[in-house]
């Protein structure tokens, strides 16, 4: 069996796991990220992770055909240098499969996060091996991903697919990328919890505000019993959702959209929310050619979809 290392980098947590071809994951194992500590640090304790779950695993390192990473940002898929990434500040211009390769001794592959999602889903997921798919990841920003005619859309450089920036309110809040109304800025979870901040003015007695921390799924959890902040903030964000998906779908035709990330735990209220506003910011002639629906690979998307850069790289 062919193994790879799938590593999800995130802003907080990042995962590590070792797959098989298939998809099964062997051995995994997530640590903090702790990005504060700066960029060698972190990816010295990811080295050092490697390490255990080999050990752990029994595993030689040489057995490893090599190490896919999903990051998040604009990565250079050439060099995998990450070039810029609105959640990790500091990592511009930093060049991480050579830092990575030199502390393994594995060749790495970088990737942008979300498209690695959609590569896991077209390799793992519910609709594998489906040519035209368009995947979008809900967490601390919004990732996008597109397999059109059977292959990852990258662009000349490997940015393309940054969906999560399309601008679907013009006067919006801002996003951390600077622009406006961006999708990021409506539907990610900082988004979420930073509309409940600008609601608490208007409506200081929701039960949002009763939480000690308030976060995606407290707004999420209140929408769901009928508290109003929490479903106008719910109902803007699914409107977003809508109005950029419906654009996607013109673009790109898509046979199946796909949201994974945390925020997609919310299951049913975001889904119905997205499928009740859609007909409205689609042309007709698109109904019935496409399905929407959430990731079926929850919590493992992100090392599969890592996994998948490389065994997608290799073949
Ligand atoms: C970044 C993307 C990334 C997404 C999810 C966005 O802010 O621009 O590159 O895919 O967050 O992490
Ligand atoms: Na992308
Ligand atoms: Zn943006």
């Amino acid at each position: 069996v062919r193994r790879v290392i799938g590593i999800d980098l995130g802003g907080t947590e990042t995962k590590i796991g070792i797959v098989e071809e298939d998809g099964k994951i062997v051995e995994k194992k997530v640590i903090p990220t702790r990005v504060s500590e700066g960029r060698t640090t972190v990816v010295t304790r990811i080295g050092e992770a490697i390490n255990e779950l080999l050990v752990q695993s029994g595993i030689d390192s040489k057995q490893i055909i090599g190490i896919g990473v999903g990051s998040p940002g604009s990565i250079d898929h050439d060099t995998g240098t990450v070039l810029f990434s609105p959640n990790l500040p500091d990592w511009s211009g930093f060049g991480l499969a050579a830092m990575l390769e030199r502390v393994t001794g594995i060749r790495t592959f970088v990737e942008n996060d979300a498209n690695s999602f959609i590569l896991g889903e077209w390799a793992f997921g519910e609709f594998k091996g489906s040519q035209h798919m368009v995947g979008l990841t809900l967490g601390t920003g919004v990732g996008g991903g597109v397999i059109t005619h059977g292959i990852l859309m990258t662009g000349s450089k490997g940015y393309g697919g940054e969906l999560g920036h399309t601008i679907v309110e013009p006067e919006g809040p801002v996003c951390g990328c600077g622009s406006h109304g961006c999708l990021e800025a409506l539907a990610s979870a900082t988004a979420i919890i930073n509309l409940a901040r600008e609601y608490s003015k208007r409506f200081p007695q929701s039960t949002i505000f009763a939480s000690p921390e308030i976060n995606a799924k407290v707004v999420f959890d209140a929408a769901r019993e009928g508290d109003l902040a929490a479903t106008l903030i719910v109902e803007r964000a699914t409107r977003a959702l809508a109005i950029a998906i419906g654009n996607f779908i013109h673009v790109f035709n898509p046979e199946h959209i796909v949201i994974g990330g945390g925020i997609s735990r919310a299951g049913d209220l975001l889904i119905n929310g997205i499928r009740e506003k859609l007909p409205a910011f689609v042309m007709t002639s698109f109904n019935g050619t496409f399905s929407i629906t959430l990731s079926k690979l929850v919590e493992n998307a992100g090392i599969t979809g890592a996994a998948s850069i490389v065994f997608y790289r290799t073949s």
